[in-house]
């Protein structure tokens, strides 16, 4: 049972998505990282001119949360070009399990949205447990 505004968080993630520094692949994201306190942290893809630099909106989203103290996280919504979905790369899916692996990410067309749990996108994760 969801007990957050989803299209509210959907809607800051569309509005990260306008600070997205995008010039190299012209595909700007947002996203928008929901804390279990109820705090907001948004992200956008920050792009470099030597490409393997850039980071993605929902890591700068994740490491916004984290860097400002916020450790515990409900759910991230991610918004890339309207009528597609955008699923959150491999490297960003191994980030978030690994500070939120319960969490729900819902993806936005710009008119409709799906919602999955971070654990069904990365099955089988490599987690800290198994650094011993
Ligand atoms: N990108 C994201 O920001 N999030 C994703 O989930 C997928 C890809 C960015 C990285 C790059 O700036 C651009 O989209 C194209 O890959």
């Amino acid at each position: 049972m969801t007990d957050y505004n989803k299209d509210q968080l959907i809607s800051e993630a569309k509005e990260a998505r306008k600070f997205a520094q995008a010039k190299y692949s012209h595909f700007p994201v947002g996203a928008a990282l929901l804390s279990a306190d109820g705090q907001i942290f948004t992200g956008c893809n920050v792009e470099s001119s030597s490409y393997s630099l850039t980071i993605c909106a929902e890591r700068v989203a994740l490491t916004k949360a984290l860097s400002e103290g916020s450790t515990q996280f409900k759910a991230i919504a991610i918004s890339a070009r309207d009528g597609q979905y955008c699923p959150p790369c491999g490297a960003c899916r191994q980030l978030l399990y690994d500070y939120a692996p319960d969490l729900e990410v819902i993806l936005s067309n710009g008119t409709q949205s799906k919602t999955y749990l971070l654990k069904d996108l990365l099955p089988h994760a490599f987690e800290d447990s198994q650094l011993g």
